[in-house]
C-alpha cells in the first residue's frame, strides 16, 4: 500500500504539553498539519503553537483541559465537527504514572491513572469516531507502553492501564478497519521525557532504577515513519523490545527475575 501522507492532516493531540507529545508535533508540522493541541497547561502550550506555525503547521490551536473531563471531550469533538468536518488523526498520548508497591497505594491513584491512560483515550475515540468516518485515510494512534506487554512491581497501576490500552487497541482495530480507520499502537520503553516528574506517587523504584532514556526525538520520528508506512504496532526502544522477547520466549524466567524485586 502506499505511504499514508501527512500534507495538510487534521489531528487532535492530547498530552501536547510535553515530551513525547511536544516533539510529536514538533515532527508533524513541517508537514503543514492542522493541529488541535490538549493539556492541562497552557503556557507551554502557547509557547508550542507559536513554534508549530512558524515550522509549517497550517494551523496549531491549544485547548487546555482535562482529558478526563467528559464534558470537555465532547465539547472538543463539537469544536472539531463546527471547524473542520471531520478528524484524519486522533493521537491519545496524555498520560501519567505512579511508582511504589500496591498495597501502600490509594484508590485516588488507581483511579486517576486508569481514568487518564485507558479512559480518556477510550472515550475520546468514541467521540471522535463519526468524525474520523469523516476523514481522510483516518488513524487513531495509542501512546501505550511496554509495561502494557509485561506487568512489573512497583507500577502495577501503571501497567494495568497499559495493558487495557493494548486489549482494547487490539480488539477495536479490527472494527474500525470496516469504516477504514486504522489504528498505531506504540510502546515505548523509558523516554527521556518529564514523565518520572509528574508521578502521581513516588515509592519503591523500578527493578530497574533509574535508566538513561531514549531521547524524545528518536522516539517521535520512530512514530511518524510507524504512522507513514501504515504499521500498526512499534516499539522504539531496544530494552523494550528485549523485555518483550524475552517475556514471549521465557515469561517463568521474566517472572523468576521480577520476584528479585518484589
Ligand atoms: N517517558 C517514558 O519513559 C514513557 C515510556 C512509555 C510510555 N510513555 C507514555 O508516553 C506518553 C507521553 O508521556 P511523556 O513521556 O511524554 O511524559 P510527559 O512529558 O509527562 O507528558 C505527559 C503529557 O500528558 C499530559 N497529561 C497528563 N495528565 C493529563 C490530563 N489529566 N489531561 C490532559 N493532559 C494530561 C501532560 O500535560 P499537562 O500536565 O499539561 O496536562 C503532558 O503533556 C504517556 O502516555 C506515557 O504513558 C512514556
Amino acid at each position: 500500500m502506499a505511504r499514508r501522507s501527512l500534507a495538510d492532516r487534521r489531528i487532535l493531540l492530547t498530552g501536547a504539553s510535553s515530551g513525547i507529545g511536544r516533539a510529536l508535533a514538533l515532527q508533524l508540522a513541517p508537514f503543514g498539519v492542522r493541529l488541535l493541541l490538549l493539556a492541562r497547561r497552557e503556557a507551554p502550550l502557547l509557547e508550542l503553537a507559536a513554534e508549530l506555525k512558524r515550522l509549517g503547521a497550517s494551523s496549531a490551536e491549544p485547548i487546555v483541559g482535562d482529558v478526563t473531563d467528559a464534558e470537555l471531550r465532547a465539547n472538543v469533538a463539537d469544536q472539531i465537527r463546527r471547524d473542520w468536518g471531520g478528524l484524519d488523526m486522533l493521537i491519545n498520548n496524555a498520560g501519567v504514572s505512579a511508582h511504589g508497591r500496591f498495597e501502600g497505594s490509594s484508590p485516588a491513584v488507581l483511579r486517576q491513572i486508569m481514568e487518564v491512560n485507558f479512559f480518556a483515550a477510550a472515550e475520546l475515540a468514541r467521540e471522535t469516531f463519526s468524525l474520523l468516518k469523516a476523514g481522510d485515510d483516518s488513524l487513531v494512534v495509542n501512546i501505550g507502553s511496554i509495561l502494557g506487554h509485561r506487568g512489573v512491581p512497583f507500577n502495577s497501576e501503571y501497567c494495568a492501564s497499559k495493558f487495557a490500552l493494548r486489549g482494547w487497541s487490539e480488539a477495536i482495530r479490527p472494527e474500525l478497519a470496516r469504516d477504514g480507520i486504522d489504528l498505531l499502537l506504540v510502546s515505548p520503553g523509558t523516554t527521556d521525557t518529564e514523565f518520572f516528574d509528574h508521578l502521581l506517587a513516588q515509592g519503591e523504584k523500578l527493578p530497574w532504577g533509574e535508566q538513561q532514556g531514549v531521547p524524545v526525538e528518536k522516539v517521535a520520528a520512530q512514530i511518524v515513519r510507524a504512522i507513514e508506512r501504515r504499521r500498526h504496532e512499534i516499539s522504539p526502544n531496544w530494552r523494550g523490545r528485549l523485555l518483550g522477547v524475552l517475556n514471549r520466549l521465557s515469561p517463568r524466567l521474566v517472572d523468576r527475575l521480577m520476584n528479585r524485586y518484589g
